[in-house]
């Protein structure tokens, strides 16, 4: 059975929290993720979706001791988080690439494979940034993540990234997107998205930015090629070009969103 690396990663908490793992957890994780793969695959065969329902989804909620919605920066679903390096007084977006958002591999294929497809450098930007949100919030993370960067990048990228999340649930074979297999198992086989999400979706199909938001979905792999690890440094000049760095330092500066950064940067602040 063919083992996807990233998603697997991803669903342990991104490769620190694998990195801190011990063999038999390690060992457990991987037969507990190949018998969910397994059963998605005779779900496919039989043509109905694999995983559990709604309402079996639910009844794990007081089974962890976290909520799901919380942001990947603030627990460790298996072990302990890890102590995290000082950020630089005036810390910029590669700093908080590199000392505190978590998950940034997914972020950088995406905008990889946005790139080679010669989407628009708002297109690669969107796809680049698009789940960071996550490491502060993982519910309704499309939102997150567009306010988050809403006063440094244009309307257009924010538009992207913010309908991204609506889009996932909504096939559009067209433009080569399906629903992913993968939220039968997040969100339960018989999910119907709320309807702030429906209607998100809505708005957005009728939008003149709808590609742009598409675009994000179609290059939101879960699939994760080994061989290649794309780092920052290809994008280095995009975000030069296409990010308002503030000179005082994300979150020293004066923006409705400061807070955020600053929340990120000291995650662990008692208050
Ligand atoms: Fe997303
Ligand atoms: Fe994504």
């Amino acid at each position: 059975m063919d083992i996807d690396r990233e998603d697997l990663i991803t669903r342990l908490g991104g490769a620190d929290a694998v990195a801190r793992m011990d063999h038999e957890a390690r060992a457990d994780a991987l037969e507990e993720y190949q018998s969910e793969q397994l059963e998605a695959a005779v779900a496919q065969t039989t043509k109905r979706p694999g995983g559990l329902t709604v309402e079996q989804v639910d009844a794990k909620i007081d089974t962890r001791p976290y909520r799901r919605g919380v942001g990947k920066l603030f627990v460790a679903e298996r072990g302990t988080v890890p102590r995290l390096p000082p950020m630089p007084e005036r810390p910029t977006l590669l700093d908080f690439f590199e000392r505190r958002f978590v998950s940034t591999q997914h972020v950088l294929q995406s905008a990889n494979l946005a790139r080679r497809a010669g989407a628009s450098e708002d297109v690669v930007l969107a796809c680049l940034l698009h789940d960071l949100g996550q490491s502060l919030m993982r519910t309704d993370h499309g939102w997150w993540s567009a306010q988050i960067f809403e006063p440094y990048v244009s309307p257009r990228v924010t538009f992207a990234i913010r309908y991204h999340q609506a889009l996932r649930f909504y096939a559009d074979p067209e433009a080569g997107y399906e629903y992913p297999e993968l939220y039968y198992q997040l969100y339960g086989v018989d999910y119907v998205p709320p309807p702030h999400v429906a209607a998100a979706y809505e708005e957005a199909r009728r939008h003149p930015w709808y590609m742009d938001a598409r675009l994000v979905t179609t290059n939101d792999l879960y699939a994760f090629d080994a061989q290649t690890v794309v780092t920052i440094d290809p994008f280095v000049d995009l975000i030069g070009r296409r990010f308002k760095q503030p000179i005082e330092g994300l979150g020293n500066d004066q923006s409705p969103v400061a807070h955020m950064w600053r929340t990120l940067a000291n995650p662990d602040a008692p208050l």
